[in-house]
């Protein structure tokens, strides 16, 4: 058998796309609280009003002028407020991931519930809610993987502090963190820090106005320190917690031999793999040290920074794989590809979903291989999965064989990295194990569950659940322990 007997299968959500409930049970204001949704052809939107008081909006990767505080317009659709509406279907549907067989359930928390404006104010009726998921999880034995915060700040931060610029934030963090260790101690053993966080940037991530690079690393700096920190008290107050990191792992391949593309891909490489080495290895990689230098960016540190960061290592990696990409030294061959993800090269060798997300399975064995090979601790695939349209035929059934044959074709390369490779994996969360709001389109359409949620990209819709056929298939893979993945 190529999983151990106590593989962690199962799934993955985050609260801003999934939770909804968005002002219920005393919830602050989320930044993700003020973004529209979008399409494959129109970028998300954040609204905010300046200082004078009129509403603008503006992409995600625009900056805001100093002093905009987040608006939310009541003429506009949200896709955070009511998301897939776990709030008011979890039993319903921690029964039907149970059903599936699920022994681990990622989900996140949202730092607004707990903390409605992120200062050091509780909610207690937050806290008390998320106690219900997990003595839920409890009772169908399904262990509970948090990851503490997934891209949103409270809005308040962001309005009143500049997000994580803000050195006070650092502090607000880990008493959130500090709050959430203590009241669910016993109950959860398996943390994350933050969600993707090579991919943190913009005010509705982390809350900052500018969004100039010396800007951005500056606030990175803060987030390094803040996790470090979390590290160490998570540790102090149950030496049982494992608590990692999460990145966002996609591989790149130098589109030819030549030694420059070789490089190019080095180069992208090595820039995702710089978040790894500052919450793994405790240090600041001298390759981003000199590009800082070169570049004129100073961060600014307190004594003792360097320290922390160096103490406060965690126990394992997370990552989230869904496709490769491919690198060349010539800027004219670079385009935006990956659902204009990142600026690369599209791969001819690969198919593509319809959001043009290049599909790699062989590029998991590869990634488990080198992240494997390079930090020497336990890998956790947190996120994997196909979005694709699907289509609930008359009788109800929804046929997501694309789905199957993703999933098969990467659970048979997860397995050739454990049995052939000897990868230290802990287990496996595929995305969107239930319907929800896209992260990237804010979308509807573009859906990643086992589990089909009735609503659509303008929030219409009953929000029933029903099982696609990809439920069945899953729910045979866990019974087997990953032996069985059909035909
Ligand atoms: C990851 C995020 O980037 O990919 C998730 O952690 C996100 O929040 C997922 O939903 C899939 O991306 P998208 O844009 O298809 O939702």
């Amino acid at each position: 058998m190529a999983f151990p007997k106590d593989f962690l299968w199962g799934g993955a959500t985050a609260a801003n796309q999934y939770e909804g409930g968005y002002l219920s049970g005393g919830k602050g204001l989320s930044t993700l609280d003020a973004i529209t949704g979008g399409s494959k052809e129109h970028p998300r939107m954040i609204s905010f009003k300046t200082k004078d008081g009129k509403t603008h909006q503006v992409t995600r990767e625009q900056s805001l002028p100093a002093g905009a505080v987040g608006y939310v317009d009541p003429e506009q659709y949200y896709p955070s407020h009511v998301a897939t509406d776990f709030y008011h279907h979890w039993q319903e549907d921690i029964a039907l991931f149970a059903e599936m067989g699920f022994k681990c359930f990622r989900m996140s928390i949202s730092w607004a519930r707990i903390c409605p404006k992120g200062d050091f104010a509780i909610n207690e009726e937050g806290l008390a809610f998320y106690d219900r998921i997990f003595d839920e999880l409890q009772k169908h034995g399904i262990e509970p993987v948090v990851t503490i915060n997934h891209f949103d700040i409270p809005m308040h931060l962001a309005d009143e502090l500049d997000g994580w610029l803000d050195r006070q934030v650092v502090d607000y963090f880990v008493f959130f963190c500090e709050t959430i260790f203590k009241r669910y101690k016993g109950k959860v053993r398996y943390w994350m820090t933050f969600n993707e966080i090579n991919f943190l940037r913009s005010w509705t991530q982390i809350g900052i106005h500018d969004n100039s690079k010396p800007k951005r690393w500056q606030a990175m700096h803060h987030l390094f320190v803040a996790s470090a920190k979390a590290v160490m008290k998570g540790h102090e107050i149950d030496p049982d917690n494992q608590i990692g990191m999460m990145v966002a792992y996609i591989p790149s391949y130098p589109m030819t031999a030549d030694p420059k593309d070789v490089f190019a891909a080095l180069q992208f490489n090595r820039d995702q793999e710089s978040f790894i080495d500052v919450q793994v290895k405790g240090y600041y990689p001298a390759h981003r040290i000199k590009e800082f230098e070169r570049e004129g960016i100073v961060i600014e540190k307190l004594e003792g920074d360097d320290e922390l960061i160096a103490q406060g290592t965690v126990d394992y990696i997370g990552f989230s794989y869904y496709m490769s990409t491919a690198s060349s030294a010539d800027p004219d061959k670079v385009k935006y590809v990956g659902g204009n993800q990142m600026p690369a090269v599209k791969n001819p060798y690969l198919t593509e979903s319809d959001w043009g997300w290049a599909v790699d399975p062989l590029g998991l064995r590869i990634s488990l291989c080198k992240l494997y090979d390079r930090y020497n601790i336990p890998l956790f695939i947190v996120e994997n999965g196909f979005g694709a349209q699907d289509v609930v035929e008359a009788d109800g059934t929804i046929n997501d064989d694309y789905r199957i044959q993703y999933f098969r074709d990467h659970i048979q390369a997860m397995k050739d990295a454990v049995e052939l490779d000897g990868v230290d994996l802990m287990g496996y969360t595929p995305w969107g194990c239930i319907d929800l709001v896209s992260a990237g389109t804010g979308e509807m359409s573009k859906r990643y569950g086992f589990i089909y949620v009735d609503l659509d990209d303008e929030g219409q819709g009953t929000l029933a659940r029903s099982r696609k056929q990809s439920f069945f298939w899953y729910q045979k893979v866990i019974e087997s322990n990953g032996e069985s993945l059909g035909e």
